[in-house]
């Protein structure tokens, strides 16, 4: 029970990542603010999560409006009065397709979602966690902060920009009790991928078992990085991006 009653807000939580996270979390004893746009998605979580005698709350969020966001962390103050660890995984991947053929919806889109919802959401929370004596943030950023991808240039520079804002962040406030990290996923099983390859069985099949692992990686290995992160077992951890990603940016 490493998180008894600490608040923790995660976005996203309606699938992969961080529905992986927010059950984790519910199952070391965390009250949960949970948020995505999926109503159905995260209230069906919270029953779950309920059922097995956790707290959670869900409200609708769309995190590319810093209204949303702020009202996020508002309901974890309104309900528990603090802020603990704030889990940032909402993103998306965009529409694939070479530089030359992106587009200006693809590119607001996905930075709108993967850049402007941290950003704002990273600000409201440090606010909270400043009046509650400190805190933890994880953002979920990727391999593709550190190394390029083709086809996806708009998610790149937007995972590129959120391990900017961590770095920043941590700096900022590594003096005031509040750590800043974030979490590199490889390529991990989740909703995300199926639209990436979108039913081309053959072809992910072929690319996951040229990865260094040969296999890709599940959201609750994702989950036990950010747990840690979270965790005071990782007091001195500021700043950083932790890979888990099988190898993949080792090679
Ligand atoms: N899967 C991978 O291989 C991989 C690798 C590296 C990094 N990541 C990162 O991991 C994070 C989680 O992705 P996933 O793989 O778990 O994919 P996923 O299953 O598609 O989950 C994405 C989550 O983000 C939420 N979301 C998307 N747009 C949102 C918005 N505007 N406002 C609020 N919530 C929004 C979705 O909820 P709603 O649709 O209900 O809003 C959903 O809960 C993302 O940041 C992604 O970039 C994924």
């Amino acid at each position: 029970m490493e998180f008894k009653d600490k608040v923790v807000l995660i976005t996203g939580a309606s699938s992969g990542m961080g529905r992986s996270a927010a059950q984790a979390f519910a199952r070391q004893g965390a009250k949960l603010v949970l948020g995505a746009r999926r109503r159905a998605e995260g209230e069906t979580l919270v029953e779950q999560i309920r059922a097995q005698g956790g707290n959670a709350v869900f409200a609708p969020t769309d995190v590319t409006r810093e209204a949303d966001v702020d009202a996020l962390v508002q309901l974890a103050l309104s309900h528990h009065g603090r802020l603990d660890v704030a889990y940032n995984n909402a993103g998306i991947e965009g529409r694939s397709a070479e530089f030359a053929e992106q587009d200006s919806d693809n590119y607001d889109l996905v930075m709108n979602t993967n850049v402007r919802g941290v950003f704002w959401a990273m600000k409201h929370e440090i606010r909270a966690m400043l009046q509650s004596g400190g805190g933890a943030i994880v953002n979920n950023a990727s391999v593709g902060s550190e190394v390029g991808f083709p086809n996806l240039a708009p998610y790149i520079a937007s995972k590129h920009a959120v391990m900017g804002l961590t770095r920043t962040a941590a700096l900022e406030y590594v003096q005031r009790g509040i750590r800043v990290n974030a979490v590199n996923p490889g390529m991990i099983d989740t909703p995300m991928q199926d639209r990436v390859w979108g039913g081309d069985a053959q072809a992910r099949t072929t690319f996951t078992q040229q990865l260094p692992a040969g296999r890709s990686g599940s959201a609750d290995e994702v989950t036990e990085a950010v747990l840690f992160l979270a965790s005071p077992r990782a007091s001195f951890v500021t700043g950083t991006g932790l890979l888990i990603d099988g190898g993949y940016v080792a090679r």
